[in-house]
């Protein structure tokens, strides 16, 4: 087991250095390292898009956050969900990643807030949160980057207090899977439909962070079927009670037959899926 390190707080008013190299977790457990620069800028200080207008609101929605709760935000990124948690009032947050990169830019936000704390972590590793500590736990868009679903809500169910809620976004196992799943155009019924080329069959699928850079960057997606995840999360002894299935806010500025066909199409097939599990 991988023990959980809280890194120093940076000195104030200037960027941090990374945190300690000593003990770092390995290359193959350091979450997207190799990527951080690259998606630190690609979320930036307030989220892209995707977060601001449909994921962060969702999983607010679901959290139902009560002042003063204690929430940690598991596979956390450079920090993208502290900000609207602590605006909606809560008491303490708890950042946990394995990429010591992305955590020096989430500390590099946040260094002086003494409600927020980060910690470098492999979550798939057993037994890496504290027991019965949380409100609340959250994990955004980081599902399907572990290797280890059922560990993961394991970590996140051993958080929780009894009674404490989990809240899931993830890329919607059914209609996104990189390589497998694509947009199609009917000419005959001027029709945009999605097409699944596979879905029964866990993969393991890499992606370019880069294209066109050439610079060998990327990340592996993993594609587990929806009745496996949600085994998993029964599995961890968390029960669902409530999920919202999420629609890209994206249109093209287009107009004519095809546009209106995106459009609908873009309102009929989500992009993400929430869910939101109680600690039985
Ligand atoms: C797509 S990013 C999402 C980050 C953040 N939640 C957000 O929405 O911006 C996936 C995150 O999962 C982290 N991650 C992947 N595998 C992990 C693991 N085994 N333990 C902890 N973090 C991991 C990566 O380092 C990365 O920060």
């Amino acid at each position: 087991m991988s023990p959980p390190r809280r890194p120093a707080p940076p000195p104030r008013g200037r960027h941090p250095s990374p945190p300690s190299p000593n003990p770092q977790p390995q290359p193959s457990e350091r979450g997207w390292d190799q990527v951080a620069g690259w998606y630190d800028k690609w979320v930036g200080e307030a989220g892209s898009d995707y977060h601001r207008l449909v994921i962060i609101p969702a999983a607010l929605r679901l959290l139902a956050i009560q002042p003063g709760e204690s929430v940690i935000d598991v596979c956390c990124g450079q920090g993208v969900l502290v900000q609207p948690l602590l605006h909606a009032g809560i008491g303490h947050f708890t950042g946990i990643d394995a990429s010591p990169r992305l955590i020096a830019s989430a500390q590099s936000r946040h260094d002086n807030n003494p409600r927020v704390e980060w910690i470098i972590a492999d979550v798939c590793q057993p037994e890496v949160t504290t027991i019965a500590h949380y409100d609340a736990a959250t994990c955004l868009m980081a599902v399907h980057d572990v290797t280890d679903p059922a560990a993961l809500f394991s970590n996140m169910a051993r958080a929780l207090k009894p009674g404490g809620r989990a809240v899931f976004v993830l890329m919607h196992p059914c209609f996104r899977i990189p390589r497998t799943t694509h947009w199609g155009w009917d000419a005959d019924q001027k029709i945009q439909y999605r097409r699944i080329d596979g879905y029964r069959s866990p993969l393991a699928i890499p992606i370019t962070t880069h294209p066109g850079k050439h610079t060998g960057d990327t990340t592996v997606f993993h594609h587990r079927p929806l009745a496996e995840l949600l085994s998993a999360l029964g599995s961890a002894g968390l029960a669902v009670v409530a999920s919202e299935e999420l629609y890209s806010h994206r249109r093209s500025q287009a107009s004519g037959p095809f546009s209106k066909a995106e459009h609908r199409a873009a309102e009929e097939i989500p992009m993400f899926l929430a869910l939101k599990a109680v600690r039985a």
